[in-house]
């Protein structure tokens, strides 16, 4: 559904990104995991056109993307969130989710349908009771939500979550592994996920990237990634490992 090709984003004399290449297939959940400034939300960037390759090549299903504006991108049908949450801060939530809904995929141009739709995502992401608040007053755990349903509004076929889940007790991560199969299921998805709660990520991913310096250092499944010896030492620490 996605590929790049040796894919590589500098800022200065930085490679954020270096000569990336990956894929994924349609209907997995990829999870992205790399220590802090490891080029994940670059990566992010680059997939959505908010920042251009300075070499390589992205595809979506099929169809060359590189270089295309963030609008195209996400009217062809891939949706993201902001790891730094941006709603629109004078207007509801649910003013918020139906504004993405009416510049979305749906095809909806009616604001009474529009509506619907938007209370239904407002419904799934858990925030139905909050619609008529205001986005800033929102925890931070309800705004991460927000982008999630402002995401999901424009109807994505792929959806790239940067770090929505902040600061997660054992429970919530339950809860977060559920609410991401859950909106799979029900918008049939193809997820990317960056997250640094390990635990969430490997019970919800299919397979795992792992990003440092901008490479690739290991792909795979969670538990031969978790086990990988370069990311055990890049990344995850040994402690890490042996609570497994
Ligand atoms: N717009 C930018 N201008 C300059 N440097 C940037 C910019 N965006 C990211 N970087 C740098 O690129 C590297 C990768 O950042 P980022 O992709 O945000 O990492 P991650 O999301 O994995 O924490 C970091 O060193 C960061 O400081
Ligand atoms: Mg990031």
């Amino acid at each position: 559904m996605l590929k790049g090709e040796h894919l590589t984003k500098s800022f200065g004399g930085l490679r954020a990104v270096s000569s990336l290449d990956f894929e994924i297939q349609e209907g997995e959940i990829v999870g992205l995991i790399g220590p802090n400034g490891s080029g994940k939300t670059t990566l992010f960037n680059l997939i959505s056109g908010f920042y251009r390759p300075d070499e390589g090549r992205l595809f979506f299903k099929e169809k060359e993307i590189t270089g295309k504006p963030p609008y195209i991108i996400a009217q062809m049908g891939i949706g993201r969130t902001f790891q730094i949450v941006r709603p629109l801060p004078d207007f509801t939530l649910l003013e918020n989710v139906r504004i993405a809904v009416l510049y979305g995929r749906h095809g909806i141009r009616d604001v009474k349908e529009a509506t619907g739709k938007a209370e239904e995502i407002l419904e799934v992401s858990e925030l139905a009771d909050k619609m008529h608040q205001y986005p800033l007053n929102l925890a931070l755990e309800d705004r991460k939500r927000l982008e999630i349903a402002r995401a999901l509004a424009i109807n994505p076929e792929l959806l790239l979550l940067d770090e929505v889940f902040a600061g997660l007790n054992e429970k919530e991560i339950e809860k977060a592994v559920a609410f991401t199969f859950e909106i799979k299921r029900r918008f049939n998805l193809t997820i990317f996920m960056v997250e640094h709660v390990m635990k969430a990520i490997m019970g919800a991913c299919d397979r795992i990237i792992v990003l440092h310096h901008g490479a690739k250092i290991a792909e795979g499944a969670p538990e031969e990634v978790a086990h990988h010896p370069e990311v055990v030492s890049a990344y995850l620490g040994k402690g890490y490992v042996a609570r497994l």
